[in-house]
């Protein structure tokens, strides 16, 4: 039996510029169980980012509450929030957000360098990771020398390597071409399968969504639509 692992409830984000307040959020409610795929969409500027990023503790909400494993990560304060983050979250973005100066191993060890973990025991973590992705040839070259679609195979293998819950994909899509595309999505889906992940991923590719277990629907800052 599935359980609610993402609750949302009455969930708004105001952005104020100067004296200008915009609603990027509002009122948003949404369950999200463990172990399922969800893909958001909607047009540009409905809100699909500010969502992620509120789910994933980058960014608090201006009211409502968000509860994420039992707890109420609005409640917060900036040094609880990144623990959570770190602990439970991997994040994957569109621009990969790879480092240039270090390695392909050394950009997916990197989160086990900042935990302190042993040298030895981070060595064997990357390696798996690596060949789960198809990336232990490349393991010593440098991002820049990759395809988009082997760079965000790194990326994602780096949001995994803490071992995350839930994975928050923005767009993570968005600079590859179809064939890279299904690449990553078929790795989310067996990441759900297979390893009892949960993950949530914007896209703007409709026949992305197809690999997902719930789509979500966005528009002006609401949810207009939850099918499955
Ligand atoms: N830091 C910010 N300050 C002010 N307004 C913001 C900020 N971030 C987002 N917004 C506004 O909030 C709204 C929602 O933005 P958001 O980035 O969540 O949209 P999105 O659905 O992800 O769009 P896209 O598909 O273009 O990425 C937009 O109108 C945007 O201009
Ligand atoms: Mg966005």
């Amino acid at each position: 039996m599935s359980e609610s692992y993402v609750v949302l409830k009455d969930v708004w984000k105001i952005y104020r510029t100067g004296a200008v307040e915009w609603p990027a959020l509002r009122g948003v409610n949404l369950s999200i169980d463990r172990k399922t795929f969800t893909a958001v969409i909607g047009p540009s500027g409905s809100g699909k980012s500010t969502l992620l990023n509120i789910v994933g503790g980058l960014d608090r909400p201006t009211s409502g509450s968000v509860v994420v494993g039992g707890m109420d990560i609005s409640k917060l304060n900036g040094r609880k929030l990144a623990n959570y983050r770190n602990t439970h979250i991997g994040f994957v973005f569109q621009s990969y957000n790879l480092l240039n100066y270090l390695t392909v191993f050394e950009n997916v060890e990197l989160p086990l360098v900042i935990k302190g973990v042993d040298s030895r025991v981070r060595r064997d973590a990357v390696l798996s990771m690596l060949d789960m992705f198809g990336l232990r040839e490349m393991a010593y070259k440098r991002p820049v020398e990759l395809s988009g679609g082997e760079q965000q195979r790194v990326a994602i293998a780096r949001a995994l390597i803490n071992s995350p819950s839930l994975i928050l994909a923005d767009e993570p899509t968005g600079n590859l071409d179809s064939k890279n595309a299904q690449i990553v999505v078929e790795a989310f889906r067996k990441l759900v399968s297979e390893h009892g992940k949960t993950i949530l991923m914007v896209t703007h590719n409709i026949e992305l969504t197809k690999y997902a277990d719930v789509i979500v629907k966005m528009r002006d800052g609401n949810i207009v639509e939850v099918s499955s």
